[in-house]
């Protein structure tokens, strides 16, 4: 770090630093460094008093995913056919959040394409969205060797990823599809079944959860209870829109 010290503008120092060892934690080879984006990034963080915000370090998903795509920080980077970064409107209201690819998204490289993914568009078209309408992503990027569950080292070394997915988008709510999915962003052990049905946070965001598609496909009792957590998360955002207005 030491040696970019006297190549960067004194005034953007701080901040510089903290974007190159993020960028560095993601596993990035090569620095990238916008002095546009940080410079607009400081006098907004300034004049809004909220430095403590999550700050977005990549311009955008494109230039985030070009960055980590080649993530070889975890063994599944040696296994994976293609990295599944994430799919949908960068826009996004609402973001929802799976647990890992599988064998036809590992594929194809796009979150959600299999059975699962079917339903989660019949879903989503039950509260009168578009799967280009979200935006869809997982905790792992990469797909576990027969779609076993990720382990908790692969998901912390992963997560970060999914944290500057989220930070670039900045959804108004994320819905956790799944029990590894919630429970590892909310940090909890407690059982999916006590976790529906009410809001959570996540970094001051409104966070749902619902069960996983593939569990739906398993058990199609389940389908009427997420229908109720669908119909919850639309409300939401509904919501959230009118008071934008
Ligand atoms: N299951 C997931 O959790 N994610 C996918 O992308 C596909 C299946």
């Amino acid at each position: 770090m030491t040696i970019w010290r006297d190549k960067i503008d004194p005034k953007i120092t701080t901040l510089m630093m903290r974007m190159a060892k993020s960028q560095i934690d993601f596993g990035v080879k090569e620095i990238v460094v916008d002095h546009t984006k940080i410079r607009k990034k400081r006098r907004e963080l300034l004049l809004t008093g909220q430095a403590k915000k999550p700050v977005a370090l990549f311009g955008s998903l494109e230039s985030h995913e070009k960055a980590i795509n080649c993530c070889q920080k975890c063994p599944l980077g040696e296994t994976r056919t293609k990295f599944v970064y994430g799919v949908g409107n960068p826009h996004a209201g609402i973001m929802f959040v799976g647990e890992a690819p599988g064998r036809d998204e590992d594929l194809k490289g796009e979150p959600f394409v299999g059975r699962a993914g079917q339903l989660l568009d019949k879903i989503l078209a039950a509260i009168n969205f578009k799967r280009g309408d979200v935006y869809i992503a997982n905790i792992l990027k990469c797909r576990p060797p027969e779609n076993r569950d990720p382990q908790p080292a692969e998901m912390e070394l992963c997560l970060p990823h999914l944290m500057e997915q989220i930070n670039i988008i900045r959804p108004k709510i994320i819905c956790a599809l799944g029990r590894i999915s919630a429970q590892a962003l909310l940090k909890t052990s407690t059982p999916l079944s006590k976790l529906r049905l009410r809001w959570h946070e996540f970094n001051h965001i409104p966070f749902i959860v619902t069960y996983h598609p593939a569990a739906l496909l398993r058990f199609p009792d389940y389908k009427k209870d997420c229908w109720e957590d669908v119909k919850m998360l639309r409300a939401k955002y509904d919501q959230l829109i009118a008071e934008k207005m």
